[in-house]
């Protein structure tokens, strides 16, 4: 079996994955990159890489003795060094989301096409051990043919996005809510097997800091409506300054023989399933859900799986990006669903800050 040499770019978000990625076996991390020699300098002795295993110069790191590039920098860059790394002729796993513009998701699909080389997006939500056993409820079609669904992702991370003692601005400023939709979006449409072709969206202003209208990633609430290619409905809200405490991540499927949510109170919750034909009605006779309990933790995972980030969520995202490097066939998340799970959150933007219209989204296939 091959061992495949990772290197890895952004090294705050980054420094997870190097653990993660070094619990595979068939994992060997042969190069680090951040800009922040400290940063850099710290992870690099931790994991007992040589100096020549660092690097502060991404065309540097790109060329370095590495298979694959895992890049974890803020997501301005994501796309000049997605394709970099693509043409220096390595197989990439990108945070998400792919990118912030239509034009550089389509020049990734392009760069892909072109080098040949395999890309997936990081989008670990998917990987939820909850999302997992729920994909199994909606794939025997308990559910019914889904019509619905809804994700809120309400996180405020005020101190992420400005420097209160300072007023240093740090990036996820420029980020208006719902372009960062992939945590919504991902796991919705890989539990209901769709895409989105059309959106709109709309937003709650800057009530909350008046002084902060020049800085979208201030934005009180953003609402995303998104139009299904099955004729399905998802509604999606994004906050990242909310004041909402325990932050959530929610999510709710609608069919037409029954319904599956988590709970709003955190990322490990109760919540609620009901199946018709299925689920026992109450002492009373009443239709009632049964309560289920939404860990993203897989308790069967293999030990190596737990030191991961977010559950167990991490290590089957690299298994699956790894498998399919091997097995040479495209993961589960390849470039063309990367797409399909951040351009949609573009466009909503887009209409969000004209006439809250819907528009088409563009499709990328192969
Ligand atoms: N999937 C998830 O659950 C999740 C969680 C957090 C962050 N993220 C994603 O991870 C990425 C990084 O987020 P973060 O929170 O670590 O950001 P951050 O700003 O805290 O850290 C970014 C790191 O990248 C380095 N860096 C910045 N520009 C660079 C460049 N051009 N080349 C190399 N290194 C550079 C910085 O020095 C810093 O160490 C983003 O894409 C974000 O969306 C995903």
């Amino acid at each position: 079996m091959k061992t495949w040499k990772v290197g890895i770019a952004g090294l705050r978000r980054g420094r997870g994955f190097v653990s993660v990625f070094a619990a595979h076996p068939r994992v060997q991390v042969t190069a680090l990159c951040d800009i922040n020699q400290d940063t850099l300098a710290d992870l690099g002795e931790a994991f007992e890489l040589p100096d020549s295993a660092l690097f502060t110069d991404y065309d540097e790191f790109v060329a370095a003795d590495t298979d694959i590039v895992m890049i974890a920098t803020p997501i301005r860059f994501h796309a000049p060094q997605t394709i970099a790394a693509l043409e220096a002729g390595k197989d990439v796993m990108c945070e998400q989301t792919a990118a912030y513009t239509v034009e550089d998701c389509a020049d990734i699909v392009d760069a892909v096409r072109c080098t040949g080389r395999t890309y997936m997006m990081a989008e670990n939500y998917c990987y939820f051990h909850y999302i997992r056993q729920w994909k199994q409820i909606v794939d025997q079609g308990k559910l019914g043919p889904i019509f619905h669904a809804e994700a809120e992702y309400v996180h405020e991370i005020e101190h992420l996005l400005i420097n209160d003692e300072t007023g240093e601005y740090y990036w996820r400023h420029e980020r208006p809510p719902i372009w960062y939709c992939a945590h919504c979006l991902g796991p919705l449409l890989t539990l209901m097997d769709d895409r989105i072709v059309a959106a709109s969206g709309s937003s709650a202003g800057f009530h909350k800091h008046p002084e902060q209208s020049d800085h979208l990633g201030f934005l009180d609430m953003e609402i995303g409506l998104f139009r299904t290619q099955k004729d399905a409905l998802i509604k999606i809200a994004r906050s990242q300054v909310a004041p909402r405490y325990p932050h959530m991540v929610y999510y709710s499927l609608y069919g037409t023989r029954g319904y599956v949510e988590n709970g709003r109170d955190g990322s490990n919750t109760n919540g609620y399933l009901w199946i018709e034909g299925e689920t026992p009605d109450d002492e009373r006779g009443q239709r009632q859900a049964e309560v289920i309990h939404c860990t993203t933790v897989d308790p069967d995972a293999p030990e190596e799986a737990k030191h991961g980030g977010h559950g167990t969520s991490e290590y089957y995202m690299i298994r699956d990006f790894l498998d399919a490097l091997e097995a040479g066939v495209q993961p589960p998340i390849d470039v063309m669903r990367s797409m399909d799970f951040t351009v949609p959150g573009i466009i909503a933007h887009e209409s969000a800050m004209s006439d809250g219209n819907w528009r088409d989204v563009p499709l990328f296939d192969w």
